[in-house]
């Protein structure tokens, strides 16, 4: 090989052609992160296309999906309790209004203080205190949903609370992860 070669368009070309693929390599090791990571929490399906629609989770660490999940986790309690406020103010039934004002009782302290705790400690690497505070926010989503099914038949939050509550657990089997490792 001589030193002419460098200079071809040969030689440029595969220059290119290696610089073309190394995001794309590292992408796809991001994916199998992702799905890796996802295949030990119980809601599989959900845990990956959370994490994979969330901005910026291409590269991430499972420090950083751990986060990530915990953003999502707080961002969906914060959603469903302003959901259950509107309701409430809509109502003028009280058979309706006391599971919700139960519900609202219950969303407050968990969009103010419980899962805004758990992400403080989680930064800090308080894992174990962030996993705590993360199970007891899917607790009180789970118990929502009891009483409204106790109060009528079909909830008027949907698929809401099902939806906090899976995500705390997948959040939490992650932060088990990171205390493992
Ligand atoms: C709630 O979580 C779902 C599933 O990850 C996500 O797609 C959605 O954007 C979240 N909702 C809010 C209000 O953040
Ligand atoms: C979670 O949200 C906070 C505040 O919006 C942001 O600063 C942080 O980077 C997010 N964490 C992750 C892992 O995306
Ligand atoms: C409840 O209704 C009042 C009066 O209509 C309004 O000012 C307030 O913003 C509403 N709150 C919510 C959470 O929708």
């Amino acid at each position: 090989m001589n030193s002419f070669f460098f200079l071809t368009p040969i030689f440029l070309f595969s220059l290119t052609i290696v610089s073309l693929r190394a995001p794309a390599l590292s992408l796809e090791k991001s994916v199998d992160l992702i799905k890796k990571t996802c295949k030990k929490t119980p809601y599989h399906d959900l845990c990956v296309s959370s994490l994979r629609s969330y901005p910026g989770s291409s590269g991430a660490t499972v420090h950083d999906l751990a986060g990530i999940m915990l953003n999502l986790t707080l961002a969906n309690a914060t959603d469903t309790l302003s959901f259950i406020q509107v309701l409430i103010n809509q109502t003028e039934d009280p058979q309706l209004e006391m599971p919700l004002d139960y519900c609202a009782e219950l969303y407050i302290p968990v969009v103010k203080y419980t899962l805004p705790q758990a992400i403080v400690a989680f930064d800090k690497s308080q894992y174990g205190f962030a996993e705590y505070g993360v199970s007891d926010a899917g607790d009180q989503a789970d118990t929502c949903e009891k009483q409204l099914s106790k109060s009528m038949a079909s909830s008027p939050l949907g698929d809401r609370n099902k939806l906090v509550s899976e995500l705390c657990d997948v959040a939490v089997a992650i932060i088990k992860m990171l205390q493992q490792g």
